[in-house]
């Protein structure tokens, strides 16, 4: 499948204004309802048939929120798409639309917390295995993957920004008969869509870059007709975590915005990534754009990376002091955000997990928001230096 050379000019066109909607409305009306009446018994055993294809429930088939769908299938290049209440949702509706007891996962390392927590506990309780490869390393993928039903990625991974070589790795599934899935969230679809690449099914969670202003929690799912065909049929209807009109109506107002916020974000985490790389207190910088040429699929990179410091900064002194990049976990809004990992670790071992979730305490993690590049750098630094052990 060929994709444009220029994501955002191709983004925009998909995003252009279509002029349908009721009233004449610029922005499509929110179709705030649960229900939709029919005007006859006909009408009404028509559309039980399956002859007639209109909404009946919202849990179902919302206008508002099919408008998205809609939206985010053809940025993805793909058929069809399934919005969710959240990307956990979008996930978890996803992998058990297709496995079933006995059945084996094969998943990358290091993917969001709570889609691994999802695996080790949940799915071990149904009897389902989840071996973890290292996902840069083709061969072991391809000693993992014979008899797996299925794969699932991310790239890059959250936290460590592990870039894997989309293409290959959806081939090497495909090979081995296992459905592929990707959790998408990081490059948004501006950035990456792994349809094209061969993978089956793109995740989201729309939380992040594509409602893009930290005010709606969202998730959803894009492919072919047939597998999202076979979640909305699965699973979709009866874990019930459907998007709601609202929620949908705010992701389709982040839409229209998502590829310049894209751009905004890349140029100015790149400069952030380029200054910490400099310091000598910095050990690495987890950031997928640093090299020569992007890496796997990618078409630009985001917000969001990490670095690791050295042992001279107190990593809470340093957080506490930052003031534009306030603590906290998501991403993708217009808010800079700072999470040590050593925090996360702290909840990792508590009672809500199964994990050490392999990441150093020495890692920091930031999203890059919009408010000024030479603004981020000057509250870096200077929350550094409050921070230095002495
Ligand atoms: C990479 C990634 N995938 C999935 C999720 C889950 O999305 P949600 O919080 O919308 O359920 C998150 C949330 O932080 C995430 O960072």
């Amino acid at each position: 499948m060929s994709t444009s050379a220029d994501p955002i000019a191709r983004a925009m066109a998909v995003l252009a204004h279509d002029g349908n909607h009721a009233y004449d409305a610029v922005v499509p009306p929110i179709a705030q309802t649960s229900l939709f009446t029919f005007g006859s018994y006909a009408e009404m055993e028509e559309t039980y048939r399956g002859q007639k294809v209109r909404p009946t429930y919202t849990r179902g088939f919302n206008p508002t929120v099919r408008l998205f769908e809609e939206k985010v299938a053809a940025l993805e290049y793909g058929e069809d798409a399934i919005g969710f209440a959240s990307g956990m949702a979008a996930i978890s509706s996803a992998v058990l639309a297709f496995v079933q007891p006995g059945d084996r996962i094969v998943c990358v390392e290091h993917v969001y917390p709570d889609a691994y927590r999802l695996f080790e506990t949940y799915l071990r309780r149904m009897s389902v295995t989840v071996d973890y490869v290292d996902g840069r390393d083709l061969d072991a993928v391809r000693r993992a993957l014979p008899g797996a039903r299925l794969f699932y990625m991310e790239s890059p991974t959250s936290w460590l920004m592990h870039v894997h070589d989309v293409a290959a790795l959806a081939r090497i599934a495909r090979d081995n008969g296992a459905i592929s899935i990707i959790d998408n969230s990081w490059a948004s679809p501006i950035f990456q869509q792994p349809l094209t690449q061969g993978v089956d099914l793109v995740v989201h969670s729309a939380s992040k870059y594509i409602g893009g202003h930290s005010d709606v929690v969202a998730g959803v799912v894009i492919g072919s007709k047939q597998l999202v065909g076979e979640i909305r049929s699965r699973t979709y209807p009866y874990l019930g975590g459907k998007l709601s009109p609202f929620d949908a109506w705010l992701l389709l107002r982040g839409l229209r915005t998502l590829p310049f916020r894209m751009k905004a974000h890349e140029a100015a985490a790149l400069h952030v990534a380029r200054k910490l790389a400099e310091r000598p207190d910095v050990v690495t910088v987890h950031h997928p754009g640093l090299g020569n040429a992007l890496p796997g699929g990618l078409q630009g990179t985001s917000g969001l990376f990490s670095f690791e410091f050295d042992d001279s900064v107190d990593i809470p002194k340093f957080a506490d002091a930052l003031r534009f990049f306030k603590l906290g976990v998501s991403w993708g809004g217009h808010e800079s955000l700072v999470v040590p990992a050593q925090v996360v670790r702290v909840q990792a071992a508590g009672p809500n997990s199964a994990i050490d979730f392999g990441v150093s305490e020495r890692v920091v993690r930031l999203h890059v928001g919009l408010e000024g590049q030479d603004a981020l750098v000057a509250d870096l630094s200077q929350a550094i230096k409050e921070a230095k052990m002495s």
